[in-house]
């Protein structure tokens, strides 16, 4: 029996059992809200028992009798609902009907059955997925035994080996089996790559060159009643009021005629403001906190204007402003700068003045390393650098799990070029990145390549596009991003040449002076120009820099990983699973070999396959714990691939049973050949 539900956030949920606490969420694309029979139905389902997460697998043949809604092109069903509300309960009921196998039939569909492949998204529960990190070993809270550190993550034994493979698969395809002899689809040239490792700790002078220690700095606020710090652009805030009843507060700012900061006020209306990643809902309990009113008052609040962010607004309304979990309004600080570089101080005997930085970004290595690298080795332009390490931001608000955190590490390419090739080879690398992280099996449902609107871009840059991925811990339609590319000109190189450059008033690049016309930060005067043997010119490369987070990339793949599905145990009684459907690229562990019985020799069998397998450098789990099915389900859990067991027959025929994760097909593969299968397995998915 299937019947229907909403999500809050007006996504359907179709009810598959009667026990009310499982939900299938649709997010079809192709769709079209009908009603009818399902013809062939190869359905998996997931379960979920809040709204905000939900996660399906569905394929499926059906037979449309009748449509629901304006007769037209196919639609899809989130978008008709959203249209139209109040239709809600007619088009959720034939959905129901719809969605309900009735008696299947196998033969080929009629006419205007419709094929939908694959329809649903993964969990939306963060919640869920942060509870498998911890529970199987891949993150864990940093200084947890001491109630952690916020903004600090450590990766535990499989978060590990995940990361280090997210690492290596980067560097790999990106340098190593770069073949420099051969020109890569749509490239403008052929080109080299090599890499580098420069150290956490530089030379001060290289940040202010850089124009970090200048310019990277967020805006924040302090909240002076709940001593809490707030980055201005993550806060967001809408205007309320209710019923001429008035929130007490302060003036923060100047309020004109004689009124002073600090003086007492009631407002009538206030912007009640709640951190911006969170959900809609909690404007109106921050409402409701701020007027003192029950939930059931809700519908009277009366909202001004849509929801924005707290560096939209004029700093005179900040005295109206109710911070996230205050009392009382006005509580609010003006906005100040705060650089997010960290500070250190080298040596014993160091002073304020010895002050370093730990590197917000492995970039500038490369950069203070250009004439090293172009004089030792024989690279041409042009090349690329590449480079992985850690990076430290002082972030005024660490969130989303490991997103944004105050140590991580990233993957830069520095990739020099000729100015006048520089846009294609901006365009290149910029399509090249996107398709990177859809070959490592992020679907492009979740995957966007944003490009930059002129307002966004650096003042040096001609051109930079994000690629950004719909986290679940954001709402629909957002995404947040893993990688940026960005078309740096020669900014870089010059700025370490010459001296921190500014735009001039004819909107030029020159050195930034002070008022004794001499450099406000002196560049290190070596020459980072390029000699091009073959037109005989000398100038400075142009820079295109596809930077990405190991971190972010990491996490994005862990959600995207992420399913639940009910499959068939060995009695073929239907057992719920939490699978992570890792590349096997990725896969922490490869495969996992177990005896069917502890007895026999299977177990002796057994160990010797997994000694071929570490001794080809593939990383396995041995388990001879606990029924066959549960063993599986442990090795899904954490995505392995492939899992090899040692049974009755292997004894006669020197067979092994290999289950593949994703197909869940089992076939009998030669014990002495099991090396091989599944190495040739782990490269088909390269
Ligand atoms: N060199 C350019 C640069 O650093 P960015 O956009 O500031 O550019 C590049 O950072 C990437 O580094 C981001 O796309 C993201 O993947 C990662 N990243 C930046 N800040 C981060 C943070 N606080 N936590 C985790 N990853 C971060």
């Amino acid at each position: 029996m299937f019947e229907v539900g909403f999500s809050k956030d007006a996504k359907l949920a179709v009810r598959t059992s009667s026990t009310m606490d499982r939900f299938v969420l649709f997010q079809t694309t192709d769709v079209q809200a009908a009603s009818g029979e399902v013809v062939e139905n190869t359905a998996s389902h997931s379960s979920q028992t809040n709204d905000k997460a939900v996660v399906v697998q569905v394929a499926a043949t059906f037979h449309v009798n009748e449509c629901v809604g304006e007769p037209g092109p196919p639609q899809s069903v989130s978008a008709l609902l959203s249209r139209d509300l109040h239709q809600r309960n007619a088009v959720g009921h034939s959905l129901g009907a719809l969605y309900n196998p009735g008696p299947l039939n196998r033969h080929s569909p009629p006419n205007n059955s419709r094929q939908v492949t694959e329809v649903i998204r993964m969990s939306r529960s963060m919640e869920k997925i942060v509870a498998l990190c911890k529970r199987r070993g891949f993150v864990f809270q940093n200084s947890e035994i001491y109630g952690g550190q916020n903004g600090f993550w450590d990766y535990g034994p499989l978060g590990t080996e995940l990361k280090r493979n997210v690492r290596n698969v980067w560097y790999e395809d990106m340098v190593q089996s770069h073949n420099e002899l051969m020109l890569p689809k749509g490239a403008p040239v052929k080109f080299q790559m090599v890499g580098l490792e420069t150290s956490i700790i530089m030379h001060p002078q290289v940040w202010k060159c850089s124009g970090h220690y200048d310019l990277f700095h967020d805006m924040m606020v302090d909240c002076r009643e709940t001593r809490s710090r707030y980055r201005l652009d993550q806060v967001r805030v809408r205007r309320v009021s209710y019923e001429g009843k008035a929130v007490p507060g302060q003036l923060s700012q100047e309020g004109g005629e004689s009124l002073r900061p600090g003086d007492q006020k009631e407002f009538d209306s206030v912007l009640v403001a709640s951190t911006a990643e969170e959900f809609h809902d909690d404007l109106t309990s921050e409402a409701l906190r701020a007027f003192g009113l029950k939930k059931k008052y809700a519908d009277r609040l009366k909202w001004d204007g849509d929801a924005t962010t707290l560096d939209q607004i004029a700093e005179t309304d900040f005295s109206s402003v109710v911070a996230p979990g205050a009392k009382r309004a006005g509580s609010l600080t003006a906005p100040r700068e705060f650089n997010l570089m960290f500070k250190t101080i080298i040596g014993a005997l160091g002073s304020d003045d010895d002050a370093a930085f730990l590197r917000p970004e492995t970039a500038q290595g490369i950069f203070v390393n250009f004439r090293n690298v172009a004089d030792s080795t024989r690279v041409k332009l042009p090349f690329g650098v590449a480079q992985i390490g850690k990076s430290f931001r002082n972030e005024i608000t660490p969130r989303n799990f490991t997103f944004r955190s105050r140590e991580f590490e990233q993957m830069e390419i520095e990739f020099f070029c000729r100015p006048d090739q520089s846009r294609e080879w901006y365009a290149w690398w910029r399509d090249h990145r996107y398709q990177w992280y859809q070959n490592l099996g992020i679907s492009p449902d979740r995957l966007i390549l944003r490009d930059h609107e002129e307002s966004e871009l650096a003042h040096y840059s001609v051109g930079t596009a994000d690629i950004e991925y719909a986290f679940p811990f954001l709402d629909e339609g957002e995404y947040g991003e893993l990688e940026g590319v960005a078309h740096r000109g020669d900014f870089d190189l010059r700025s370490h040449m010459e001296g921190k450059l500014g735009k001039n008033a004819d909107g030029e690049l020159e050195v930034e002076q002070n008022e004794h016309g001499q450099p406000v930060h002196r560049g290190s005067g070596k020459d980072l120009s390029y000699f091009d043997d073959q037109s005989r010119e000398r100038f400075v490369p142009h820079v295109i820099e596809p930077s990405a987070g190991a971190d972010r990339a990491t996490l994005a793949f862990i959600c995207e990983a992420y399913h639940e599905d009910s499959q068939p145990d060995e009695h073929g009684k239907p057992q719920e699973r939490t699978v992570m459907k890792f590349h096997p690229r990725l896969a922490p562990v490869k495969a996992a070999v177990f005896p069917l019985i502890k007895k026999e020799g299977m177990p002796e069998k057994a160990a010797e396959i997994f000694g071929d397998l570490k001794a080809a450098g593939l990383n396995c789990q041995y388990d001879q714990q606990g029924a066959i099915g549960r063993r599986y389900r442990r090795q899904d859990e954490i995505g392995t691939p492939f899992c090899i067991t040692v049974d009755g027959d292997t004894a006669s025929d020197n067979t092994v049973t290999l289950r593949d994760r994703d197909s869940l097909e089992q076939v009998r593969v030669p014990a002495d050949r099991i090396v091989q299968e599944i190495t040739e397995r782990l490269n088909a998915g390269a």
